[in-house]
């Protein structure tokens, strides 16, 4: 039976297991997916296991898709391009890190029905998720890309990987079309981020990352404002089928019951 992971610290709020079991089970396909809470000086271990085909493939989540980097033999374009691996599979003896982020952004995105092409995107946050956002953004044809992080420089740090975003100072709301919430807050179902939406428009999107809860503060100023929004669920579960497909050449099938199965 191969073996399957998802790492990171913390692990506990993960429902990738679910996902992917329920697929492996109606796929019958012989193989199993548990989760990992690890620390930084278990990557190397983790690293062997798979070069020693103990384990057969890892997503990877906060805080270590960049850190996993120097670690892999091998990146696909996409994990090349954002310096973000959350997918790693073994192949001609080589270990390969791969983003599929970038797809479940995109498709969430289309099975929300927004279309992206020519629309300024405001993006709060620079954290691991936010250059795959980018990268999707990008090839989604969005006409700017306005990225804003209570860490200014990281943000800075962006423009490294994509010179054409542009960083505006935390607190300061620029015109935007949608507005991307990338930043943990929201993750405890009292966080609140704290800029002032009070002067903003209506006929905006409001996206947050986040799946869980399902509808953060965030969302709800989005709500109340009459906007469209939507939360990270399609999009977590688009990175995870992104990932079944290259671990099991099998394109599962995404459901309503996937759907129920992740709200917990
Ligand atoms: P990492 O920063 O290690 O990649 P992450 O969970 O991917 O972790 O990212 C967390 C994001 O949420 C960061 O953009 C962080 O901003 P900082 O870079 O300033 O830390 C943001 N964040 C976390 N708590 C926040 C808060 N209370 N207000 C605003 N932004 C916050």
């Amino acid at each position: 039976m191969k073996k399957y992971l998802v790492i990171g610290n913390p692990i506990d709020h993960s429902l990738s297991p679910e996902l992917h079991n329920y697929w492996i089970k109606k796929n019958k396909i012989d193989a199993i997916y548990e989760k990992k809470k690890i620390n930084n000086e278990d990557l190397k271990k983790l690293i062997l296991e798979i070069r020693e085909k103990k384990i057969a493939g890892v997503n990877v989540t906060v805080p270590f898709k960049q850190q996993i980097i120097p670690l892999i033999d091998k990146l696909s374009n996409e994990a090349k391009i954002t310096q973000s691996v959350n997918t790693i599979y073994y192949k001609n003896n080589e270990i390969v890190g791969h983003n599929t982020d970038i797809d479940g952004f995109e498709l969430g995105i289309k099975e929300a029905k927004y279309n992206v092409n020519n629309k300024n995107i405001f993006i709060l946050g620079a954290g691991g998720v936010v250059s795959s956002i980018i990268y999707a953004l990008e090839k989604m044809k969005a006409s700017k890309i306005i990225v804003c992080n209570r860490t200014k420089n990281k943000a800075e740090n962006l423009k490294k990987l994509f010179k054409n975003i542009t960083v505006v100072d935390w607190g300061h709301i620029p015109d935007f079309d949608m507005i991307i919430n990338a930043t943990s807050v929201g993750l405890k179902e009292e966080d609140r981020i704290k800029l002032d939406f009070s002067e903003m428009h209506r006929n905006k999107f409001f996206y947050d990352v986040i799946y869980n809860p399902k509808e953060t503060n965030f969302l709800k100023i989005g709500h109340e404002l009459n906007c469209k929004t939507e939360n990270g669920k399609k999009m977590f579960v688009f990175q995870a089928l992104a990932a079944f497909k290259v671990w099991h050449n099998v394109e599962p099938e995404v459901n309503e019951e996937i759907y129920k199965l992740l709200d917990q």
